[in-house]
């Protein structure tokens, strides 16, 4: 497929020089070599071809007939701050030259210099420049670019998404994950990127809802140098960036209609049309879509578009909530008391705090587990085992409800009442490392009230 992404990666040369030979020969060479190459011969027609086009290096002659080279760095800089410069001087203004390198240019050559050297600066140029561009981007995106988790689970949701992961991850159908909170949306977004023909490419995660509408679409699309006030350069999208790739759009929900119709376009073609750009860019992107909102309640009220809708719902995969896969709690606990170890001794967890995480409802699901954990490791100082006293309150109370509940509606019913009523009491006492005040405000009594029980 030709692709815009074709043109970006060739590379955009402008050579201000006013030895005429010496700037055809560079140029025939570099052009044959596969860059795009513009010349100007003074820097007055310099600064006039920069303001038209945008270019990725720039090579200037020290010596130039109407301005010295390194002022001309500086005007060609303030352009476009994003130009990679090469000086190209004469033995007796290499001064000069290691001084313009600490005004921003990228590195000089002494002439007569050969070609195959220049292209090699040129190259190299290139990539910092393209390097720093995607760096830009990403930045805002790092906190999503460490190593993922492993999906955990065994139970029987969990080997269900699993299957669908996989199934989904050898097609390049959209995907629609849901899920309450913390049940692992992004991480089954991860998964299926991982486990999908593009893994060896990038996999690009971007929130919908944490960015206004027009920072979302040109973060999304990018634009054209010049587009809008402030437009200084060419900025490269999340699209372009995914292109080969995998896109997951986080948060799907609360997109606005605008760009969801521009998306919509791109789902079905592939193609889009940049902010101050007159032709198409193509890209080659598997979407991954995610929500926590319920998107045909929100079709009806007319916030999301119908045709967007049928395109993001091609595939859909329902993360259960962790209440539903409390057989999980224990291995997931594992996994996340070896990940927060961090390499070092791994603690375990004390006998009976396993029930109190299994009973609990676990409002924020996996997420909520995973820092129940890392606070409770951080609680237990130099003790190696993690005990109830060291889980928060709601935990307790949450564990204590539910089983008071269960023991009276069990078998054990029978049970004479008093015993239970010890039972319970010791229990709560042991959960809260014995304090009493804690035991009691838990149990809806007194303090005196629990001492006279206790007695
Ligand atoms: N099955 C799992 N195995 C291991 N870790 C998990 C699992 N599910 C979730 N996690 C971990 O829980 C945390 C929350 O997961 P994630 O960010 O994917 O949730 P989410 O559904 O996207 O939540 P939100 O809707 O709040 O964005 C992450 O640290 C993730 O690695
Ligand atoms: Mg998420």
């Amino acid at each position: 497929m030709e692709t815009e992404l074709g043109s970006l990666g060739m590379i955009r040369v402008l050579i201000v020089d006013d030895e005429k030979q010496l700037v055809e020969a560079f140029k025939k060479q570099l052009t044959a070599d596969g860059m795009e190459v513009i010349t100007a011969s003074c820097a007055k027609e310099a600064l006039a071809t920069i303001k038209k086009k945008t270019f990725d290096v720039g090579v200037l002659d020290i010596k130039l007939p109407d301005l010295n080279g390194v002022e001309l760095l500086l005007k060609l800089k303030q352009l476009e701050p994003h130009l990679e410069v090469i000086m190209l001087t004469g033995f007796a203004s290499v001064d000069t030259a290691i001084r313009s390198m600490k005004l921003g240019a990228y590195d000089y050559l002494t002439k007569p210099c050969k070609i195959s050297e220049l292209h090699k600066v040129i190259t190299k140029a290139y990539e910092k420049k393209t390097l720093e561009e995607k760096t830009i981007v990403l930045k805002e995106h790092l906190h999503r670019l460490g190593p993922p988790d492993d999906f955990i689970g065994e139970s029987k949701p969990i080997k269900e998404v699993k299957k669908l992961i996989a199934i989904v991850a050898a097609s390049n159908v959209p995907a629609l994950i849901l899920g309450e909170t913390g049940t692992g949306k992004e991480l089954a977004a991860r998964a299926i990127h991982n486990l999908s023909p593009r893994a060896g490419n990038p996999f690009v995660a971007i929130n919908a809802s944490a960015l206004q509408e027009t920072i979302l679409e040109s973060e999304l699309f990018g634009y054209k140098k010049g587009a809008f006030t402030g437009a200084q350069d060419n900025k490269l999208g999340l699209l372009e960036i995914a292109h080969n790739g995998t896109l997951f759009v986080d948060e799907v929900g609360d997109m606005g209609q605008g760009i969801q119709a521009k998306l919509l376009r791109v789902l079905e073609t592939g193609a889009f049309i940049k902010l101050g750009d007159t032709k198409e860019t193509r890209v080659d992107v598997r979407f991954i879509f995610a929500t926590n909102k319920e998107l045909p309640q929100e079709v009806a009220a007319g916030r999301f578009r119908k045709d967007f809708f049928f395109r993001v719902n091609a595939f859909t995969i329902q993360l259960p909530p962790l209440r539903m896969k409390q057989e999980d709690i224990p291995l997931l606990a594992d996994h996340f008391l070896e990940k927060f170890s961090r390499g070092g001794k791994k603690k375990r967890l004390a006998p009976g705090t396993l029930e109190v995480l299994a009973a609990y409802e676990w409002p924020g699901n996996v997420r909520e587990l995973a820092n129940v954990l890392e606070r409770s490791m951080l609680l237990s100082g130099p003790r190696k085992e993690i005990r109830l006293e060291d889980f928060p309150e709601e935990l307790l109370a949450g564990a204590c409800q539910i089983k008071k509940g269960k023991k009276s509606k069990s078998s054990e019913t029978v049970l004479n009442l008093t015993r239970l009523e010890e039972e319970y009491i010791e229990k709560v006492l042991s959960a809260v490392g014995g304090n009493k005040t804690k035991a009691a405000r838990l149990l809806g009594i007194t303090r005196a009230t629990l001492y006279s029980k206790i007695r």
